[in-house]
């Protein structure tokens, strides 16, 4: 990889795990480069971090994505890292159900997201002689997950979307892997566990306590543990690492 700052590209990187990331990176010096669809938040993030770089894309629009391939990395200088980030939840709700919408929409943004912007910065990494691609699964991308199949199926899919990228880009010196969040404190999780005890007719607090028993650590996961594991993959300590599905969920057994 090439000597000096990094060049970061993180989508959705305006506010939860996305705006931790960007923030370690750039307390570890690197110059950062987020999108998102929030216009607000992207107004906050311009506020908060002057210096780096904030732009509007949705990641499934391949389009919107090879514009901010076109105006972000000639503003980085080069790209040396992308983290696919960009993930919704998608709908609580059994498959019999659920519309061919509700599904559709969640593997456009969870995995075609990631392809697009996966295919959009190999040439500009391999520019750079090298670098890395860290992609946001779940701890739904190794367990099944019921009234949340579209999410899981997408979870499941960047791991095998990882691995198979991680053989094509090892020859580049391109590293590529996956991080696996457990349930990670933060407006999004407190939507999740709603949206869940309203499914299956249980209170939110013990919808909360069943999602932090399913950690042996007993504890949801703090978004900067997230972005720290993010920063040692795309630095030195992670130079031999590629193709790997890395857990960061206190060590959860099971999804309800
Ligand atoms: N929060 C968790 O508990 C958790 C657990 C495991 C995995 N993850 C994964 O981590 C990633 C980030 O999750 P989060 O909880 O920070 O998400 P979040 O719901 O807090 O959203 C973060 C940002 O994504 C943006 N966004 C939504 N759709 C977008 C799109 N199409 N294009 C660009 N930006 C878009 C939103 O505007 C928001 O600013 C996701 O891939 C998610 O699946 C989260």
């Amino acid at each position: 990889m090439t000597e000096g700052a990094l060049r970061v590209l993180v989508t959705a990187g305006a506010a939860g795990i996305g705006l931790a990331i960007a923030r370690e990176f750039a307390a570890a010096g690197a110059r950062v480069a987020i999108c998102d669809v929030d216009d607000a938040a992207l107004a906050a993030f311009h506020a908060d971090m002057p210096g780096h770089l904030a732009y509007a894309c949705d990641v499934s629009d391949e389009d919107q994505v090879a514009d901010l391939f076109a105006d972000a990395v000639p503003e980085l200088g080069r790209l040396d890292v992308l983290v696919n980030n960009a993930g919704i939840a998608g709908p609580t709700s059994l498959v019999e159900e659920m519309s061919l919408d509700d599904w559709r929409k969640t593997l456009a943004i969870n995995l075609d997201g990631q392809f697009l912007c996966a295919r959009a910065a190999i040439p500009h990494l391999r520019a750079a002689g090298g670098g890395a691609i860290i992609n946001l699964s779940s701890a739904a991308g190794k367990f099944g997950f019921p009234r949340r199949a579209p999410y899981a199926a997408s979870k499941w899919g960047v791991v095998g979307f990882t691995k198979s990228l991680a053989m094509e880009l090892g020859p580049d010196d391109i590293r590529v892997n996956a991080i696996l969040p457990g349930a990670v404190d933060g407006p999004r999780i407190q939507r999740v566990i709603a949206a869940k005890a309203q499914a299956t007719g249980v209170s939110i607090a013990e919808m909360t306590a069943r999602y932090t028993a399913q950690a042996s650590l007993g504890r949801l996961i703090d978004p900067a543990d997230i972005a720290r594991m993010a920063v040692f993959l795309a630095g030195p300590g992670g130079r031999n690492i590629s193709g790997q599905a890395l857990s960061v969920d206190g060590d959860t057994q099971s999804l309800i």
